[in-house]
C-alpha cells in the first residue's frame, strides 16, 4: 500500500531547466520512498520530499523562490496530516531556508497553526532552524526572469503526498508564490483545504498553479471530496482540474493519493514535473 507522489510545480514549460527538474524530483522520491520503505510514517516521507525541493534551485520554493514586484523573496508552506488532522502552515517567510521545517514544527508543537511574516522566522530561529539572509534564497535565474519583468504563473511550487503502511496519509507543500507577487500577498499553499489537505478516510492532495484560483475553489478538499465514493485518484484529479478551470477560470496542478495507495495527477498549465512511486514499481516515473 505505501505510496508516495511528488510535484514540482504547474506552469510554462522550461527545457533549459528539465533535465534538473528530473533530477530534483528523483532525488525527492528517492528520500520520500527511503522514509516509506523503512516502515516510517507518510507524514515524515512528504516532509524529507518538499525539503529536498526546497533546496533545488530549479523549483520556486526555498532556494530558487520566484521575487516579489520589489525584488524579494517571500515563502508559503504547509503541511497536514490525515488521521487527526494536524496541520502546520506558515506564510510571508523571508530569512529561513526550509519553509516547510517550521510548518512541520508547528504541526508537532499542536496549538497554532498558522504563522505568518516575521512571527513566523523569528519562530523557526527559537526552535533550532537556521536563520539565512534573502541572498541565500535569491538564485541568478529568478534575478534575471524578475528583470525581464516575467510576472505571471509560477513555474515550481513543491509538494509532496504520501500513504504509509499503515493506511495513514500526508501532504505538504511549498512555494515562492508567483513572479512579481505584491509584498505581503499569500497564496494557496499555505492554506489547508485549498493547497494543501489530508484525511485518511479520502486521501492526500497537493495542488499547484494559479493561488487566488485554487483558494476561492478550495481545491484540495474538492478533490478529496471527489474520492468519497471510492473513485480513483486518476479521475478524481482531472474532474478537480476541470472544475477549478470551470467555476474560476484558473490554471493549475493537483497530485493525489488515496488510502489504497492509487495515484491521480492533472494539470491544465502548460506543463507540471511530477513523480510518483509505490511498491509494485523498481524504480520511481517521472514525467512533465
Ligand atoms: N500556487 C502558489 C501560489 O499561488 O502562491
Amino acid at each position: 500500500r505505501p505510496a508516495l507522489a511528488v510535484h514540482g510545480g504547474a506552469g510554462l514549460a522550461d527545457p533549459a531547466i528539465r533535465d534538473a527538474q528530473r533530477a530534483g524530483a528523483g532525488a525527492a522520491l528517492a528520500a520520500g520512498w527511503q522514509v516509506l520503505h523503512a516502515g516510517g510514517s507518510a507524514l515524515d516521507a512528504v516532509c524529507v520530499a518538499v525539503r529536498i525541493l526546497e533546496d533545488c534551485p530549479v523549483f520556486n520554493a526555498g532556494t530558487g523562490s520566484c521575487l516579489t514586484a520589489d525584488g524579494r523573496v517571500e515563502m508559503d508552506a504547509s503541511v497536514a496530516e490525515g488521521t487527526t488532522l494536524r496541520a502546520g502552515a506558515v506564510a510571508l517567510v523571508t530569512r529561513t531556508r526550509h519553509p516547510v521545517a517550521i510548518a512541520r514544527g508547528l504541526l508537532d508543537r499542536g496549538g497554532t497553526v498558522f504563522l505568518a511574516g516575521d512571527a513566523a522566522d523569528a519562530w523557526a530561529h527559537a526552535h533550532g532552524l537556521a536563520p539565512c539572509t534573502q541572498e541565500d534564497l535569491i538564485t541568478a535565474r529568478q534575478r534575471e526572469l524578475w528583470a525581464r519583468g516575467r510576472a505571471g504563473l509560477n513555474t515550481g511550487t513543491v509538494g509532496a503526498v504520501a500513504v504509509d503502511g499503515r493506511g495513514h496519509t500526508a501532504a505538504a507543500t511549498s512555494t515562492g508564490g508567483i513572479m512579481g507577487k505584491p509584498s505581503g500577498r499569500i497564496g494557496d499553499s499555505p492554506v489547508i483545504g485549498a493547497g494543501t489537505c489530508a484525511d485518511d478516510g479520502l486521501g492526500a492532495a497537493s495542488a499547484t498553479g494559479e493561488g487566488e484560483a485554487i483558494l476561492r475553489l478550495g481545491l484540495g478538499r474538492h478533490a478529496l471530496a471527489l474520492l468519497a465514493d471510492g473513485r480513483d485518484p486518476a479521475v478524481a484529479a482531472v474532474e478537480a482540474i476541470a472544475a477549478l478551470e470551470r467555476r474560476t477560470g484558473g490554471r493549475g496542478g493537483l497530485i493525489l493519493v488515496d488510502p489504497l495507495g492509487r495515484i491521480g495527477s492533472a494539470c491544465n498549465a502548460p506543463a507540471m514535473a511530477w513523480g510518483w512511486m509505490r511498491a509494485d514499481r523498481d524504480a520511481p516515473a517521472i514525467g512533465f
